[in-house]
């Protein structure tokens, strides 16, 4: 009777994904934000649901439908998502970190609508916090899995961001290489695990790239408990 949900990888586990971009108030009609799809973050919602986790999905401002059965909670700056994420991190498992997190916000946030001056051309921005690194504070025993899109240098940052934040994945890709970054519905990463190992995929389609990083997670996790 119970032979359905033994080949699910995730069963009884609990995976939180954030995902897409964060927007950054300047005044009411203008924001600071990036070209996160959120693609690749509803993928693997998509895919840990499929191997029936219980799955919550912190999103950013994507145009895309969430896979059916995943708990959505919509943020939109760096503080919202870190505070959704801090909130459920406990009853997380498996932490998958895709969102592109604005690193700076404007220092003041303007309750009028701002308007142009001669001369001036400067907006003044304080640092967001973190969250990966504060996650990697803060873990006792869930897998922390890390995004790194760079345009150079790809397996090195990703190697650094790995201990910087005690992550115990990084899913390194670079957005310059035709077929792999944001928008698309393909992607060609390299996966940089704690043990040193480095995998570098061929180029996949989003849901295949889902599907190899939720096994990975899969195996991990069955490290932990034996
Ligand atoms: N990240 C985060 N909070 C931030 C910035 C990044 O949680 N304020 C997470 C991202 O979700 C991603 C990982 O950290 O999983 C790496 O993000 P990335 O932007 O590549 O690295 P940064 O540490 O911000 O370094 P930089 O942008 O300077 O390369
Ligand atoms: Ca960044």
């Amino acid at each position: 009777f119970f032979a359905a949900s033994s080949n699910k990888r995730l069963a009884g586990k609990t995976v939180l994904v954030t995902a897409g971009p964060t927007r950054e108030k300047i005044d009411p009609v203008r924001f600071i934000s990036n070209h996160s799809s959120g693609k690749m973050g509803y993928a693997l919602a998509a895919e840990a649901k499929k191997q029936g986790a219980n799955v919550i999905l912190v999103s950013g401002p994507v145009g895309i439908t969430p896979p059916v059965g995943v708990d959505l909670i919509k943020v939109e700056s760096a503080e919202d998502m870190f505070n959704a994420v801090i909130e459920n991190f406990e009853s997380s498992d498996v932490i998958i970190k895709t969102a592109a997190v604005a690193d700076y916000r404007p220092k003041y946030v303007y309750d009028q609508k701002v308007k142009k001056q001669d001369g001036d051309t400067m907006i003044e921005l304080e640092r967001t916090k973190d969250i990966l690194f504060e996650l990697g504070k803060r873990k006792k025993n869930q897998l922390l899995v890390g995004f790194a899109a760079e345009t150079n240098n790809v397996v090195d940052y990703a190697k650094k961001k790995l201990i910087k934040k005690n992550a115990d994945m990084i899913i390194a890709n670079n957005v310059k290489v035709e077929g792999a970054g944001f928008g698309t519905d393909t992607n060609i990463v390299t996966i940089v695990k704690k043990d040193g190992s480095i995998t570098e995929l061929p180029l996949m389609s989003k849901s295949e790239v889902a599907e190899k990083i939720i096994e990975e997670v899969s195996l991990l996790l069955k490290g932990l408990e034996n």
